[in-house]
């Protein structure tokens, strides 16, 4: 409840961080526009989905609280943090992540968009228990 929108958590969760970003409008209404086929991961990446979701926007935020995003923190080309936590962090190209160890870019959904990694941050299993309460896992 205290994480006031266009900022941003970080919990550890299985020893690995997990980012909890509350996002603007502005941020979802980017995300949005994406045309998926620019996408180099096209897949959502979400393990609260069946494989093969198409990685849209609304296949990667909290189902019904799409200001929400919930992802591990972990860059999918060999594991850095990407920066984008706090104010003032470098965002990369497309407002969201950047992970400068090798420079990989990932937009407002989370989702692989330039630079090496190959995949989106992945979606862990997630859930609201009522309003302001994640249960991860
Ligand atoms: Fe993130 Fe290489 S570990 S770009």
């Amino acid at each position: 409840s205290g994480v006031e929108v266009g900022t941003q958590l970080t919990v550890k969760f299985l020893g690995k961080p997990v980012f909890i970003r509350r996002r603007t409008e502005e941020e979802i209404a980017a995300a949005r526009e994406v045309d998926l086929a620019t996408l180099p991961d096209q897949n959502a990446e979400n393990a609260n989905l069946g494989a093969d979701k198409p990685a849209t926007d609304e296949n990667r935020a909290m189902p019904g609280k799409e200001e929400w995003l919930v992802m591990m923190g972990v860059c999918t080309h060999l594991g850095c943090v990407p920066l984008g936590t706090k104010a003032g962090d470098e965002k990369g190209d497309f407002g969201g992540w950047f992970c400068p160890c090798h420079g990989s870019h990932y937009d407002t959904s989370g989702r692989i968009r330039k630079g090496p990694a190959p995949e989106n941050l992945p979606v862990p299993v997630a859930a609201f228990d009522g309003d302001t309460e994640i249960v991860l896992g």
